[in-house]
């Protein structure tokens, strides 16, 4: 399957995701808080956790719901909710001012408005996990949750420390979008009522495409068209953050450009924002690009192997295209 094909296939699901969605926000009280979540939530929004975890269901149970009123649907929103719910409280806690092209939510109200949109969302995707999955949808997306705070956690004190540990480093990207890609994918096999196998092949298979689609976005934050991503290039080096290409450049760099380049990281934003094209260019030379997209290579290797228990199965080809796409995505 092709990539236009995928979109084919992929657009009246996507459109019936949002048309739950819309359903469910309907009955929101406040309208405040509805239009911040409007914002947040119809911004051209990829739709992948929720997109995942019914394609999950159906390649465990093919009848699997099909009506956006359907508890498959609803239980679906949940990893939307909690995916959005984080790049809004993300966006106050990076500074960012711009998000798919938009101001971010901060820029357009406040700090206040939006942490507080983004636990509104977060209960709320508790609450559907846990009325529509049962306990263990309810543990799968809390534990998820909980990973990336942690995640948050340590990738503050990865930056304050300077850590140039791969192992912390991927660690990190685990928790931020191995676990709620992983979570949504198991979910969606225990509304099919599957077995642990499946549920097991399905939560490998949703961790390594979580973490190929970091890479990709680590990637995009120094090689990005910002016409396409919507977001500004050269986020992640001006904020200090060492990502996959800047580590593995550190690893190899010939000693002059490993040391300028860690003269930048102890600098000031400043300094590093004015010298992003020089940055990028020694991370390039160091071959930091190509080995991070190697990386991700392996990675969406793995994803698909871990799909193997379901040879034969027609909504197969669908995720393999997914797979692709979140590799050669560019935005
Ligand atoms: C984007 O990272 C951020 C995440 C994938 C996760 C952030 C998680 C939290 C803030 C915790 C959320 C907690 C609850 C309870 C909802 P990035 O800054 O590298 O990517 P970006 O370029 O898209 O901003
Ligand atoms: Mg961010």
């Amino acid at each position: 399957m092709n990539q236009l094909e995928l979109i084919a296939r992929l657009k009246p699901e996507t459109a019936k995701i949002d048309a739950a969605m819309r359903q469910d926000l309907a009955s929101i009280g406040s309208p405040r808080l509805k239009e911040v979540l409007e914002y947040a939530i119809f911004n051209g929004g990829k739709r992948i956790r929720p997109l995942l975890l019914i394609l999950a269901a159906r390649l465990c149970v093919p009848q699997a719901g099909d009506d956006p009123g359907s508890g498959l649907y609803r239980l679906a929103l949940a990893y939307e909710y909690i995916h959005a719910a984080s790049l809004l409280h993300d966006d106050v806690i990076d500074h960012a001012v711009s998000r798919r092209g938009r101001a971010t939510a901060n820029r357009v109200w406040d700090n206040t408005h939006v942490i507080l949109a983004g636990d509104f969302l977060h209960s709320r995707a508790m609450w559907l996990a846990g009325s529509l999955g049962g306990v263990d949808c309810l543990a799968a997306l809390s534990r998820a949750t909980a990973g990336m705070v942690e995640a948050e956690f340590l990738q503050l004190a990865n930056a304050e420390e300077m850590s140039r540990s791969r192992e912390r480093y991927f660690a990190a990207l685990t928790g931020k979008t191995g676990l709620l890609i992983a979570a949504a994918c198991e979910s969606g096999a225990i509304f099919a009522g599957a077995g642990d196998e499946l549920r097991r092949a399905l939560a490998a298979f949703g961790n390594n495409l979580g973490l190929t689609f970091q890479i990709v976005d680590d990637l995009l934050d120094y090689l990005g068209d910002e016409g396409k991503t919507g977001k500004a290039v050269g986020n992640d080096f001006q904020e200090a953050k060492l990502t996959l290409p800047l580590l593995l450049a550190l690893e190899t760099a010939p000693e002059p450009d490993r040391d300028r380049l860690l003269q930048w990281l102890a600098a000031g934003p400043e300094e590093r924002g004015a010298a992003f094209h020089e940055a990028r260019e020694l991370i390039d030379r160091a071959g930091g690009f190509t080995a991070a997209r190697r990386q991700a290579e392996a990675l969406t290797k793995e994803a698909l192997e871990a799909l193997a228990p379901f040879a034969g199965r027609p909504e197969l080809s669908i995720l393999q295209a997914l797979t692709a796409y979140v590799l050669k995505r560019e935005k």
